[in-house]
């Protein structure tokens, strides 16, 4: 495909002698398309050619000329220059590259050699995979998706939380009352319930609270028991964890929790030590951010034992050697935000050259909020994940009985509407928005969301059905489809792969969400207005293949946010 706006910055650097690069980034596409295709701003050259922005608009016009017949035409509006490009030219090169690249369309080289490191899901054992981890699951893996789809050799890694002195008490619990538990049949409440009780013993008792401290000591040093159930108490949680990552269809390249820097932190102190910045306060052992106007980052605590903020020091700089990171992305809620910000300050002083720690990047996200009131990611008010999913499959169960009792793969079905939506909401805002969760708005079939993107996509495969093939492209007439409602969705087609280099450059999957509603309603608007099965074989050749490119996007982009398409609804 031809790339528009870079030919149009080559012509305009050539005359005003700043990089292409740099122009390149100064071309907008205008939100109304009456001013054009693209347009360049004349007022970012004003300081450097001294001369006001019409001028070099008027000038800029007289001396570009475009190779290529692309260019209808060139205007100058208000210091601006608006470029409008042949229709025709859009249309045969969107329709060429869908296909030569079938679902391949808006993949890119652009990341070949770049690795980057996505930390996301990693909730914690023996504790609820609640709804709080949903978002950073759901985001996480989107961001993993485009990026891989852009050619980046992506490594996702579960972080799971599964280190810590509540271990040490978990065990502790575990010998005293093992038995009247079933942890086997129900690994995550009955073990909260343990853990809950030895949390009470402990508050009247303290030898059960040194024991306990013991406990965590020995499962530090190898201990076989405490290793022993320790593992049992992961495996379990990790066997009850994986249900959710089924219905969502997630997977890691990397499971390395927190337990695994264990023996990795010590290197962490002595760099630290070493440098003179490990200063004792109250009983632990702190690195001063007061400079940076943080609060201290606590590396050892008062009982000795390491923090999470040491065992994600340790990672760093497992990261930046095994992975050696282009970027290191961390996807948690707003509520790590200061953690984040010491430990990427602390990692400056552990010798690792500036290509890491100039590149750690934490990516926050809203709380989600239960149209009742807040749900805590933390504690209390816990739902959990996998009964959501559930209860969302079953609900979608429930209209396809209503509306479709007759549809074959029922099961699957509802599967896919029920999780998409789910994904589908949570990704359609800004992250850093609070989500709202809502059953009826999330599954409306009418509304912004995955279940009208869905049905838009099954309306493009049963209009193809329906006419029983796809046109060969040779046989397509690019002058039927000249028509704005046609138009419309050529050029948005043609901002796909624009799309999603604009998404995995801020880490917002929403761009791709609702790019993906943009397309799905343009396409809602042409069928309305144009009948596809026509007389006219040319005509409906041309709006059958449109029809297909649209399924085509619309299904590359709903797989890249991590849902899946069914063929019928
Ligand atoms: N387990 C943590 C939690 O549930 C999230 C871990 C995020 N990743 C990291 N490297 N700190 O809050």
């Amino acid at each position: 495909m031809i790339d528009f706006k870079e030919q149009i910055a080559k012509e305009i650097s050539k005359n005003v002698n700043l990089p292409k690069e740099e122009i390149y980034e100064y071309i907008e596409v205008p939100s109304d398309e009456k001013m054009g295709d693209f347009s360049f701003p004349c007022f970012k050259l004003a300081k450097e050619l001294k001369k006001a922005p019409q001028m070099i608009a008027e000038d800029l016009k007289q001396n570009i000329h475009f190779k290529e017949d692309f260019m209808q035409k060139v205007d100058v509006v208000s210091g601006y220059l608006n470029f409008y490009i042949q229709p025709q030219e859009y249309i045969k090169n969107v329709l060429n590259k869908i296909d030569a690249s079938k679902e391949n369309f808006g993949k890119s080289t652009i990341g070949n050699g770049k690795n980057i490191v996505i930390d996301y899901s990693a909730p914690n054992i023996a504790k609820p995979f609640h709804i709080g981890h949903l978002r950073s699951t759901v985001i996480g893996n989107a961001i993993y998706k485009i990026y891989k789809f852009l050619g980046y050799n992506v490594i996702g890694i579960n972080h799971l939380g599964d280190y810590g002195t509540q271990f040490g008490k978990l065990i502790e619990g575990y010998k005293l009352w093992g038995k009247e538990y079933n942890i086997e049949e129900n690994p995550i409440d009955e073990l909260t319930k343990i853990y809950v009780r030895i949390n009470n013993l402990c508050k009247e008792d303290e030898t059960v609270l040194e024991n306990c401290r013991n406990n965590f000591k020995k499962l530090e040093d190898g201990d076989p028991e405490c290793v022993e159930l320790w593992t049992k108490f992961r495996e379990l949680s990790l066997k009850e964890f994986q249900k959710v990552y089924d219905l969502l269809q997630v997977s890691f390249d990397s499971w390395n929790g927190e337990a695994f820097y264990s023996d990795k932190m010590q290197e962490v102190v002595d760099i630290l030590k070493e440098k003179n910045l490990l200063k004792p306060s109250e009983g632990a052992m702190i690195v001063d951010l007061s400079e940076k106007d943080m609060p201290p980052c606590i590396i050892e605590k008062t009982n000795g034992s390491t923090t999470y903020a040491t065992r994600d020091l340790a990672a760093i700089l497992y990261r930046a050697r095994n992975y050696d990171f282009d970027k290191a992305l961390y996807v948690t809620s707003y509520e790590q935000i200061l953690h984040f910000k010491q430990i990427f300050e602390v990692a400056k002083y552990l010798n690792l050259n500036e290509k890491y720690t100039q590149n750690l990047v934490h990516i926050p996200f809203g709380m989600i909020q239960l149209k009742s009131g807040k749900m805590s990611t933390r504690e209390g008010n816990v739902i959990k994940l996998e009964d959501l999913l559930n209860e969302a499959i079953s609900r979608v169960n429930k209209i396809i009985d209503e509306k479709n009792p007759d549809l074959e793969n029922k099961e699957e079905t509802a599967k896919k509407i029920g999780i998409g939506a789910v994904i589908f909401n949570d990704l359609y805002n800004s992250r850093i928005k609070d989500e709202i969760f809502d059953w009826d708005t999330m599954l409306n079939f009418n509304g912004e969301t995955g279940p009208y993107m869905q049905y838009i996509y099954v309306r493009t495969r049963s209009l193809l059905e329906k006419a029983g093939y796809i046109p060969k492209l040779e046989e397509v007439d690019f002058t039927q489809l000249l028509d704005e409602a046609s138009l419309k969705i050529i050029k948005l087609i043609y901002s796909f792969q624009d799309t999603l280099l604009q998404a995995s450059e801020k880490y917002e999957p929403y761009i791709l969400a609702r790019y993906l509603i943009h397309l799905s309603q343009n396409f809602s608007s042409f069928y309305n207005e144009n009948k596809i099965i026509v007389e006219n074989k040319a005509l409906q050749d041309a709006r059958l293949y449109l029809t297909y490119s649209v399924g085509l996007v619309l299904k590359i982009g709903a797989e890249l946010l991590g849902i899946q398409m069914p063929n019928k609804m």
